[in-house]
């Protein structure tokens, strides 16, 4: 009798905190509802940069190196501002743009070259929207970039990007970036 009574007890207890959870998960579903832009949830992107190598949306004059003389191009550094487009035609549909600057840290003493680029991908394709930051070293064959963090559908955004130049036809540039995220 006294563990019936336990039972009863317990069970509008199990109820309530049934009740609690099924009521905090529908908090959650409508904070996330109106919490726009939507969290990515795919773990690939992939889209084109459009650079115009005599437009104002390249300054290769940004910052001088020190001294060619005795530290050749070390200091010297790129400010971009390009388009992203979904496809590889600078016509098509605008997503957003990439922003940022490369810094030339090799000199006489250590000649490899080694471009530090540092850049944000400004991305909003109807569904996504936010930024996601960019650092790694710039090459000319292969440059794979880290993703450090990002904003909008991208908080938090870790993973590492690919640039393939896809299109070298000067003035125009073109290069595709597949992005993976973990
Ligand atoms: C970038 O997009 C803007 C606005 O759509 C356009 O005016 C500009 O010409 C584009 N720049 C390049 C280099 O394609
Ligand atoms: C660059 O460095 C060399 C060697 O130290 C020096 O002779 C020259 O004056 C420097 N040039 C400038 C512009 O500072």
């Amino acid at each position: 009798m006294e563990k019936m009574l336990k039972l009863h007890s317990i069970i509008p207890v199990a109820m309530t905190l049934l009740i609690a959870v099924l009521l905090s998960e529908s908090a959650i579903t409508l904070v996330s509802a109106s919490n726009y832009p939507r969290p990515f949830r795919f773990h690939r992107l992939q889209y084109y940069v459009q650079l115009d190598v005599r437009s104002p949306g390249i300054s290769t004059r940004f910052i001088p190196p020190i001294n060619t003389t005795r530290s050749a191009n070390f200091g010297a550094a790129t400010l971009f501002a390009l388009n992203v487009t979904k496809d590889v035609a600078p016509a098509s549909q605008q997503l957003g743009a990439v922003r940022g600057y490369t810094v030339e840290t090799s000199y006489l003493g250590f000649p490899d070259s080694a471009l530090l680029e540092v850049a944000m991908v400004e991305y909003d394709d109807g569904i996504y929207k936010g930024t996601f930051q960019l650092q790694g070293l710039a090459q000319q064959q292969l440059t794979e970039l880290a993703i450090t963090g990002g904003s909008g559908s991208f908080r938090g955004a870790r993973g590492y990007l690919v640039v393939t130049l896809v299109v070298d036809q000067l003035p125009t540039r073109t290069f595709r970036h597949d992005v993976t995220f973990f």
